[in-house]
């Protein structure tokens, strides 16, 4: 008896999974015109979209200070770094947009709500502080978040990746230093920095996501190397790294619980509030109607500049038509 013949597209699959198979085997990179599984596509639309999209809304928080900001200099390192963040965004929708989905298509659905975005931009940003604590805790954290990924297995990504964790690490510097020349200053600027850290922190340490036994997508994002490394790992490094920098800020982390565990050498911490993190995630967070609203009211304000470059490539490609006829 012999096996039914495989059409030519399943024998491509065939074909193209082994290849594939060996490509995340032997630790090199999956580029566009490759073969993947449909999944390993869709998951890394996902991710990339929702993490384009965060860059973008994230610019947000920290620009509702730009005006604001207590010197020139302040002013002139603020801006930088939003701008950086609108760069992020576009690299990364550049990178999504190789595997198939256009920039509309992820636009719209960030403007109507459907897609998701880092919850910690969700929050309010009160006072200058906050600048300080954004750039120590949540540029803090999408470092370790972020390092890994320059070696996923999706190239487009890595390659993004590579570049934008270069600009995380002075955003990092730069909230540090805001906080530790808040912290050199008055009372009253040892507790505006004080505060901020207390209403960062936790929401920083949840950007991590869920804790690694309920998180159902991780085991299969660390087969294909898109994910290096768990979400409690990351967390913990990540505590790792703020300990010895919140002693020489001479801030206190909110957790009476937190310290070193010889024993299993980790940290122990206390739990999480995940009640908080999942209404957020939500949409019920302090801030998100805001966010979205505001990204659709630039969006649409933004209409004649998209509607006037069109028209220039229009024009500028009758120009060349005609100059080569
Ligand atoms: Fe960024
Ligand atoms: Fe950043």
């Amino acid at each position: 008896m012999t096996a039914p013949a495989l059409t030519a597209a399943e024998a491509d699959s065939v074909v193209g999974q082994a290849v594939f198979d060996e490509i995340i085997a032997r630790d090199s990179r999956i580029e566009p015109r490759d073969w993947m599984p449909d999944a390993y596509r869709r998951t890394l639309v996902r991710q990339i979209s929702q993490h384009a999209h965060s860059e973008i809304i994230g610019m947000q928080p920290e620009g509702n200070w730009i005006t604001r900001a207590p010197s020139l200099k302040r002013k002139a390192i603020l801006m930088a770094k939003v701008q950086d963040e609108a760069g992020h965004g576009l690299y990364l929708y550049s990178a999504a947009q190789t595997l198939g989905i256009t920039r509309d298509e992820m636009t719209q659905q960030l403007i109507d709500g459907k897609a998701k975005y880092s919850s910690i931009f969700n929050y309010p940003t009160p006072t200058w502080a906050d600048m300080g604590a954004i750039g120590w805790l949540v540029d803090g954290a999408a470092i370790c978040n972020q390092v890994p990924l320059c070696r996923a297995s999706y190239g487009p990504y890595a390659r993004a990746m590579v570049r934008v964790c270069k600009e995380e690490s002075f955003h990092q510097r730069q909230g540090f230093e805001i906080l530790l020349s808040l912290m050199n200053g008055t009372e009253a600027q040892r507790e505006m920095a004080q505060d901020a850290v207390d209403r960062w922190y936790w929401p920083s340490l949840m950007m991590f996501g869920p804790p690694d036994d309920e998180s159902p997508n991780s085991a299969q994002s660390m087969a294909w190397k898109i994910k290096r490394f768990s979400n409690d790992e990351l967390r913990q490094r990540f505590v790792g790294m703020l300990v010895p920098q919140a002693e020489v800020l001479g801030i206190r982390l909110p957790d009476p619980d937190l310290r070193w565990n010889e024993d299993e050498k980790r940290w122990d911490m206390s739990e999480i509030d995940w009640t908080e993190f999942h209404e957020v995630l939500a949409g019920r967070g302090p801030m998100n109607a805001v966010r979205i609203q505001n990204r659709r009211d630039a969006h649409e304000e933004g209409a004649w500049v998209r509607e006037a470059a069109a028209e220039y490539a229009r024009t500028q490609a009758r120009k060349t038509e005609r100059a080569v006829a």
